[in-house]
This record gives C-alpha cells, sequence and structure tokens, in this order.
C-alpha cells in the first residue's frame, strides 16, 4: 500500500525529546487532528488517541493483537513500539483464548483478599522508607517510590537484595533513550542477570514450595499439565516489570501535584475518605503507563481510516484519558472528587491490569502515610527532573522535598538490617 493511502498523517513520536517535554499538550495536538492518524516515525503506526478508538481497539483482540508476529517481523516484545528485546511475557502478549490460561492464574494470585494479607508488611515498608529519611527534613522522595519494587519482590519471593536492581533494571528499560548506554546495559548486562536468577529461584521453589507468589505460580496446571518453567519466568518477568514501575509513577507524580495545590492538600488531611475518589483521578490524568502497542491483523475499516494486515498501532490511554466519557467538558482539571471516573488507566478488555488490586492500595498507602508524617512537605517541582523518555512510562527520577523532621516509628535496631531506600 503506498504511504499516500495511509491518512491523516501526523508529525509524532511518543519517544520522542519533543513528546516527553509536553506529553499532555502533545497528545492534545494530534487528538485535535485526528483520533487515529498515521505516524511514520519507528517504521510508522497507527495512533489511536481518542478515547472512542482506544476503547474500542483494546476490547478487539481479533483485530488488535498483542501477540508476537513473526510473520510480519515481530519477534520482540510486542506491546512496546519498537518492540523491545526483551523473554515472552504472559498473558500480556498473548490473544485469548491462549491468554486467558495464563490470565486466570494471575487473577486467583492477586485478589483483593489476597491484597489484604499483604497490608501489613505494604504498611511497614511505607513506614520504613519514611523512617530512613524524616529526621533530615529534606529528601529526595524519588527514593520513597522504591517501595512498590521492594514490596513486588517480596510479596514474589525473589531474593529481597537485588529488589534495587530490578527497580533500576526496569526504569532504564522504560525510560532511558533507546540506544543510549545506560538502555544497552540494561537490557545486555542487568536483565540476563536478574533473568537468571530469578530462573533459579523458579526451579528452587518447584521442588520446594512456600507461600509466596512464585511458589504458587509454579505449582499451577495449564492444559491440565504442570505449568513449564518457562512460563512461569513469564509470568513472573511481567509482574516484576509491571509491579515495580507503573505504580512509583504514580506516586511520584501525584505528590508533586499535591504539594503544588495546598488548598488540596489541605483537604486531604482533613477528610484521608478523599483520597479514594483522588486516586482515581490521579491515575486518569497522570496515566503512569502512558500507550502500548498492538498489531493490525485484518484489512479493515477502523474509526474512518484503512487498516492493512501487519501494520503497527499504539493506543495512548493517556490521551484517551483526556478525551471522554466521565472527564466531560473538564478533561485537563485535576477534580479529586470526580466521580463516576471511567478512566482508562488500566488499560481495558482481556488485557486490563492484573494488577490493579495492588496497585490502589499500595499508592493509597504511600501517600496517605506521606501526608500523616511529613504533613508540610513541599517538593521543588522546578529542580524536579523526569524520566527523559516517557513514551511507555511517565514520571519522575528526582524529586527534593523539604519537610519539617519528624520521629521514627522503627528503632534504629529495627532497621539495621533494612535494605533502605538509598539509590
Ligand atoms: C498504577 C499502577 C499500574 C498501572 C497504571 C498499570 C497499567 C496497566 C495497563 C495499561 C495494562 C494493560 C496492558 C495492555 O492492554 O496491553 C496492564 C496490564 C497488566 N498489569 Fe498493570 N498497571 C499498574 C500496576 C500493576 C501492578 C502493581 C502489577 C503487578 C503486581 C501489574 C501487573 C499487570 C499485568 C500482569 C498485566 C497484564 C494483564 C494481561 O495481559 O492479562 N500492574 N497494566
Amino acid at each position: 500500500m503506498s504511504e499516500q493511502q495511509r491518512t491523516p498523517v501526523i508529525e509524532f513520536d511518543h519517544n520522542s525529546a519533543g513528546h516527553s517535554a509536553d506529553t499532555v499538550g502533545d497528545f492534545r495536538r494530534v487528538r485535535e487532528q485526528a483520533p487515529v492518524a498515521w505516524t511514520e516515525a519507528w517504521g510508522g503506526y497507527w495512533l489511536l488517541s481518542g478515547y472512542d478508538a482506544v476503547f474500542d481497539a483494546a476490547r478487539d483482540d481479533d483485530l488488535f493483537s498483542s501477540a508476537r508476529h513473526a510473520e510480519f517481523g515481530i519477534t520482540g516484545q510486542a506491546i512496546t513500539l519498537p518492540q523491545k528485546p526483551m523473554a515472552l511475557h504472559l498473558p500480556i502478549e498473548l490473544d485469548p483464548p491462549e491468554s486467558q490460561k495464563y490470565r486466570s492464574i494471575m487473577n486467583r494470585l492477586i485478589t483483593p483478599r489476597q491484597v489484604k494479607e499483604l497490608m501489613p508488611m505494604i504498611e511497614k515498608y511505607v513506614d520504613m522508607f519514611i523512617d530512613e529519611i524524616i529526621e533530615t527534613g529534606e529528601a529526595d522522595f524519588s527514593t520513597l517510590t522504591g517501595v512498590p519494587a521492594i514490596v513486588t519482590i517480596t510479596w514474589l519471593g525473589a531474593p529481597l537484595r537485588d529488589w534495587r536492581r530490578h527497580a533500576k533494571l526496569h526504569r532504564a528499560i522504560l525510560a532511558e533513550p533507546i540506544g543510549s548506554e545506560a538502555y544497552r546495559h540494561a537490557v545486555e548486562v542487568e536483565l540476563p542477570a536478574l533473568s537468571k536468577i530469578i530462573e533459579e529461584v523458579i526451579h528452587e521453589r518447584r521442588l520446594n514450595p512456600t507461600d509466596d507468589a512464585i511458589s504458587f505460580i509454579v505449582t499451577q496446571e495449564v492444559d491440565g499439565r504442570p505449568i513449564t518453567e518457562e512460563e512461569a519466568f513469564s509470568m513472573i518477568e511481567l509482574l516484576i516489570s509491571g509491579g515495580v514501575g507503573t505504580t512509583a509513577a504514580l506516586t511520584g507524580q501525584s505528590l508533586v501535584w499535591i504539594s503544588e495545590h495546598p488548598e488540596v492538600k489541605q483537604q486531604l488531611l482533613d477528610d484521608p475518605g478523599l483520597m479514594q475518589t483522588a486516586l482515581e483521578e490521579f491515575l486518569r490524568v497522570f496515566s503512569p503507563t502512558q500507550a502500548l502497542s498492538r498489531t493490525v491483523m485484518k484489512d479493515v475499516e477502523f474509526h474512518g481510516v484503512q487498516l492493512r494486515r501487519g501494520e503497527r498501532a499504539l493506543l495512548a490511554w493517556a490521551s484517551a484519558n483526556r478525551d471522554g466519557a466521565d472527564a466531560g467538558d473538564t478533561p485537563d482539571e485535576v477534580d479529586i472528587r470526580r466521580s463516576p471516573n471511567r478512566h482508562l488507566a488500566f488499560g481495558v478488555g482481556s488485557h486490563r491490569c492484573a494488577g490493579s488490586h495492588l496497585a490502589r492500595p499500595l499508592a493509597r498507602t504511600i501517600i496517605t502515610k506521606i501526608l500523616e508524617r511529613m504533613p508540610d512537605y513541599r517538593i521543588d517541582s522546578v529542580s524536579a527532573r523526569r524520566y527523559d523518555r516517557q513514551g511507555v512510562n511517565t514520571g519522575y527520577e528526582y524529586l527534593p522535598a523539604t519537610f519539617s523532621p519528624g520521629e521514627r516509628v522503627y528503632t534504629d535496631e529495627a532497621l539495621s538490617d533494612f535494605e533502605g531506600p538509598e539509590n
């Protein structure tokens, strides 16, 4: 098909420095031109930026496939654009009905009841992270966003000493410029090294299961036979990459916004129950997972454009969240009481986030405890630094904050063995 026939065409690259400098404005610009449009970046792809287009695409797995397709040259991770050189992740890289075999295991692993049991561990880590800085009066709050990483690693039962390495690895893969030395090191050195450790743990738990999440996964059945160690790895690595960065990105951005809006901060302090709707609004406006991709499987007209089999598409959750449904006439306003609020921050359809039951209480606990224990905190948002690349994840890597010093909850002794937040 000639390029002229792919219309409308826009200038857009979700991995560019220009996009990262103003993700919201850049999405608004292209959305106003067309909710579905073609860009020549990264070999060419359809950008789906309107709410209806993103919603319809995510719910149509037959037309928009999440799987790898060697016939179209997609042998790496297909849900990112460009494709990432990573091991297969399950169930996110399969289409139904195959994906459901693994998704049902995830669903049984992460239930509200199971997450409730994790709450004491989550609360303890949040307090310990705060303890590490609370006496100083100033700190880099981005260290607090290590909590989701240490929680994920503890819950899975992977070696705790590696939690910081996992966090750094996945942040580098998502946020370092593609082709940079940091990106190369992450993909070629750290990823294989940490993968090997996880593979060993999987093998060990297969022989001697405990009560951790890795043991749960390695003792499941798929198609009436024991899950293989490769399949278990594909699920566990997805849980690590899904668990460590996203919730951190959500909490960092929420803390900055709250700091910039003292009157709302006071409302949250006066009425902590408001955090329920506030968190949904933070999910909508910050959309930590900005956009993920699919492959078109049929020649068909879709929302006014002609799609062709084998073409790539990028579903921009972040853009959709400022376009429709309950955002009404005020999509760019942050309304912490907005309800209902049917945002797409967790995706929609068969691959809708399997970890949302964990992500919500985790983010809520971090933000609430910071408000409780450092109520006058202020983040210097001028000096704060965002990730270099914000095409997949948005977030901050440096968050300088000041606050009135407070008291620790845990003793020196309790903290001495703690693999704390230092970078
Ligand atoms: C604020 C935090 C989070 C956000 C914004 C987020 C976002 C998303 C999105 C947009 C998807 C859909 C992917 C697609 O359609 O291709 C997804 C899927 C997924 N997420 Fe999350 N996520 C978050 C936290 C978590 C956590 C904490 C975990 C694990 C503990 C997790 C595990 C997963 C998994 C396993 C999938 C794949 C589900 C499937 O393919 O069926 N996520 N997430």
